[in-house]
């Protein structure tokens, strides 16, 4: 059977991840997180005393640096330098800096070029913010997700219940701050595709989303 590449876009907490994972398991594709790999720059940024306001350091800083994304069967591992930091990347403070870290062309560069890579062979789901517009702009099939930002903030604060001391207002604060950052930003920013189909995620449950989608890649196959 012929396989495609599935690119999920959309701002923060719209639930990509969880429904870009579960899809990629119904297809037997291969779930590819891309904002973890921003989100593990950010992090040996942070490591080595690297802000976001010195891009020069920023860039000679990639150099030394190895972002390796190791799909797998129930989650993807990220590794950082050989070391795996797919846990330590999931913090709000990593979230901020990788929207802005995110803003500097060669780190988008480098990314990008590893995401295509990742998907020559076909048999992806793709989540991220620039992947039906840039990434992979021929992806057989593109969807934009979306949410209200108290039903985003909703989920994550969900998620990191017990993990983070962090309010609902924060969270808000936090999620409109990076949706702004995103799609305000020059290069690349988050933008649904012309061709890319909506979801309002809002009501909806995942399951529905999966199905829907699920659907949808076999009625092209
Ligand atoms: O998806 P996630 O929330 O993990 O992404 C973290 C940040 O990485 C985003 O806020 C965005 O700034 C950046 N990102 C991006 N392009 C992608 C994926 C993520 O700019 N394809």
């Amino acid at each position: 059977q012929a396989r495609i590449n599935i690119a999920i876009d959309g701002p923060a907490g719209a639930g990509k991840s969880t429904v870009a994972r579960h899809v990629a398991r119904e297809l037997g594709y291969i779930y590819i997180d891309t904002g973890a790999m921003y989100r593990a720059v950010a992090l040996h940024m942070n490591r080595r005393g690297i802000s976001p306001d010195e891009p020069e350091r920023a860039i000679e800083e990639m150099k030394q640096l190895q972002v390796e994304l190791i799909p797998g069967e129930a989650r993807q591992t990220i590794l950082l330098n050989g070391e795996d930091v797919t846990e330590l990347i999931r913090t709000p403070e990593v979230s901020l800096q990788a929207s802005k870290f995110a803003q500097i062309a060669l780190i988008r560069e480098t990314l990008v070029h590893m995401q295509r890579q990742l998907a020559e062979r076909k048999g992806t789901v793709m989540d991220g913010r620039d992947i039906g517009t840039h990434v992979l702009p021929h992806a057989e099939q593109k969807w934009f997700l979306t949410a209200t930002v108290e039903e985003r903030a909703r989920r994550r604060y969900v998620e990191w219940q017990g993990k983070e001391q962090i309010t609902m207002e924060q969270l808000i604060k936090d999620i409109a701050e990076r949706d702004h950052q995103d799609a305000t930003r020059a290069i690349s920013p988050l933008k649904q595709a012309d061709d890319a189909m909506l979801l309002d995620t809002t009501y909806m449950s995942i399951d529905e989303i999966v199905q829907r989608m699920v659907k949808q890649a076999n009625s092209i196959l």
